[in-house]
């Protein structure tokens, strides 16, 4: 069922202006989470790591404020939301339709700048991503190769990416597209919760899937060769 969307949410951001950001400000020791949520994971994060700093960046108005309002409830000032497609995160062209003249139609291409600098991130972390199952959908999953390209630009060279999911099909998927894109893996698990992989970090769906028995995936990758 889509969530209905709530009137009040453009005043709740309002209240929490100082934990949103419109770009990603480079700075020492910067971690991002791509598909936030409701922020638990990046809130708990931030409180025990006040010396690095965490943005958050999702595409749902109504679930960013949530995070937002977490974070200021706790009095986190390391920690910041970014309202956002993860796509943006690098720039991109907008081939826009302007009408017709003379019979023939007319584009022009919009830049769109980036969001976040390039080398800036130590961590990024896809937790819980949608999956997308449909095959002609499949350029939307966070882990296909073009978003891979996109987190190349973002990650400092000795950064790396960390995907947990509960979703087996989206895993395989997302561990062909690493591969494929020359990605180095480590701590590749099926069943995080039962492996010796410290992860002391639980997300909202991550609790909600293990409660149910379900068993997690996670890997770490960074860009082949890049390791300094
Ligand atoms: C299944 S939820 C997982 C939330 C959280 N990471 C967790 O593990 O509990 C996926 C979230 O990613 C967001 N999302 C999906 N695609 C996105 C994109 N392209 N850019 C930013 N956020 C995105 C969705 O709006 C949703 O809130």
């Amino acid at each position: 069922m889509r969530a209905r969307k709530k009137k009040n949410t453009q005043l709740r951001l309002e209240k929490v202006a100082p934990w949103m950001i419109s770009w990603v400000e480079p700075t020492e020791h910067l971690q991002i989470e791509i598909g936030c949520g409701k922020g638990t994971f990046l809130s708990a994060m931030a409180a025990d790591f006040p010396n690095c700093q965490f943005v958050g960046v999702e595409k749902v108005a109504d679930v960013i404020v949530m995070a937002a309002e977490k974070a200021q409830a706790a009095g986190l000032n390391n920690l910041k939301f970014l309202l956002g497609d993860a796509w943006d995160l690098t720039g991109s062209k907008e081939r826009r339709y302007m009408g017709k003249e003379k019979g023939q139609p007319i584009f022009e291409t919009v830049d769109h700048p980036a969001l976040c600098p390039q080398a800036a991130a130590e961590v990024l972390y896809l937790n819980f991503s949608d999956p997308w199952p449909r095959n002609r959908d499949a350029e939307r999953r966070l882990t296909h190769r073009f978003f891979l390209h996109r987190y190349r630009t973002i990650l400092r060279p000795e950064g790396w990416l960390e995907l947990k999911t509960d979703n087996v099909s989206l895993f395989n998927f997302s561990l062909e597209e690493l591969a494929a894109d020359g990605w180095e893996l480590w701590d590749l698990t099926r069943d995080l919760h039962s492996s010796i992989i410290a992860n002391p970090y639980h997300t909202e769906y991550e609790e909600r899937f293990s409660r149910q028995g379900i068993p997690i995936c996670h890997v770490k990758a960074r860009p082949k060769g890049e390791r300094k």
